[in-house]
């Protein structure tokens, strides 16, 4: 009698669990919806499973009947799921299809990907500000320079010593080079517009070298120039030290001067400003209190000649310092080869 039950029993379940799966796989949208549709109803826990365990409790002349229905049920049911699958993989191919067909160039994604100007482009942007607030303007020159502008027109004629003071990538064009400093664009500036003028021109130049935590081969340099009548050292002074207290936001900077060597100026001096972290010396400054910055000085009469002004009734000064030494001051940053490094964790922070 049990069994009889049981026969009876496993008769509706089979066809209740073919109309459960008729019901499921018209419901099927996604693989995952797939997927979940198999294990329910042919996993190996599965309802199909279970019906095979009742099965197995039967007479063996029983399991002969529905041995057979079970299997078919479980064939249909996998071939159902087949060409289901089938068909999931034809929509969304012809949907990635149309994608392709009706992609509009000129449709608008808001970026959400956050971005921000280059650390370069910043500062170089707030010194240019600066300088503009105190009326001068912003050059520029060509990298690729001659060996007039780089180095004769700065009163560095051939074969003179202070060639050697800044190494040098000569091209296989003669008497061609990658500028060595932004002074060259001092008298490319003088022949364009003459006496008076005030300008600042920052601009990457090129050195030979090897490079360090402080000495890069491509680096960046800011050059200034001022040339008007009766210009004199307490002009420059008070120009970079005005243009210090600004970039620092504090008024208490100082500077100090040491005479310095450069041929395209005389005198010739080194600037050195007061630690603008510590009054009594700190890492920065190295426990000095004070910073090397730049060289600076008047410009030599030979250049403002070269330039086309008469030294006789003009006088000017001039100055260059590397744009990423003072970053790094500002910035806090140890390795100047940050800079170029297109790592993304470091020109995150600014
Ligand atoms: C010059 O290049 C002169 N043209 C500066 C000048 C202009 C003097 C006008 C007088 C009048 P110098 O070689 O010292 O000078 O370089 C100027 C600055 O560039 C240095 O103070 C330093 O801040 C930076 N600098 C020099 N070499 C490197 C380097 N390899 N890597 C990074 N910065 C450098």
């Amino acid at each position: 009698m049990v069994w009889i039950n049981a026969m009876k029993t496993l008769k509706q379940s089979i066809q209740e669990l073919k109309e459960n799966f008729d019901a499921a796989l018209k419901k099927i949208l996604t693989e995952q919806d797939l997927e979940s549709a198999r294990i329910t109803f042919l996993g190996r826990k599965g309802k199909l499973s279970q019906l095979m365990t009742v099965m197995k409790t039967l007479p063996v002349e029983k399991k002969r009947t529905f041995g057979p229905a079970i299997n078919q049920i479980k064939q249909e049911c996998e071939q159902l799921l087949h060409q289901k699958k089938d068909e999931l993989k034809n929509a969304s191919f012809a949907q990635e299809e149309l994608k392709k067909t009706n992609f509009d160039v000129t449709a608008y994604k808001p970026n959400t990907i956050a971005s921000s100007l280059h650390v370069y482009t910043q500062f170089i942007q707030n010194i240019e500000n600066i300088f503009i607030s105190m009326g001068y303007e912003i050059a520029d020159g060509p990298e690729v320079e001659t060996d007039f502008y780089n180095f004769q027109a700065l009163n560095v004629p051939p074969d003179h010593p202070a060639r050697d003071m800044q190494d040098t990538f000569w091209l296989d064009v003669p008497g061609m080079l990658l500028r060595t400093q932004t002074s060259g664009i001092q008298v490319r500036e003088m022949q364009k517009k003459g006496a008076p003028l005030a300008l600042v021109a920052p601009g990457r130049v090129y050195r030979y070298e090897a490079t360090d935590a402080s000495h890069d081969s491509t680096f960046t340099q800011c050059e200034g120039l001022l040339v008007d009548k009766n210009i004199s050292m307490s002009h420059l002074l008070a120009t970079l030290q005005t243009f210090l207290q600004k970039i620092f936001k504090k008024d208490n900077v100082q500077i100090r001067v040491r005479p310095g060597y450069f041929p395209f100026v005389e005198p010739g001096i080194e600037v050195d400003f007061s630690c603008p972290f510590c009054e009594s010396g700190c890492s920065v400054c190295k426990k000095t209190k004070w910073i090397e910055l730049m060289g600076a000085g008047l410009v030599h009469p030979n250049v403002l000649k070269h330039g086309g002004i008469d030294p006789n009734e003009y006088s000017g000064f001039a100055f260059g310092f590397g744009i990423e030494r003072l970053a790094m001051i500002y910035y806090g940053i140890t390795d100047i080869r940050l800079f170029h490094s297109n790592s993304i964790d470091f020109l995150k922070q600014f």
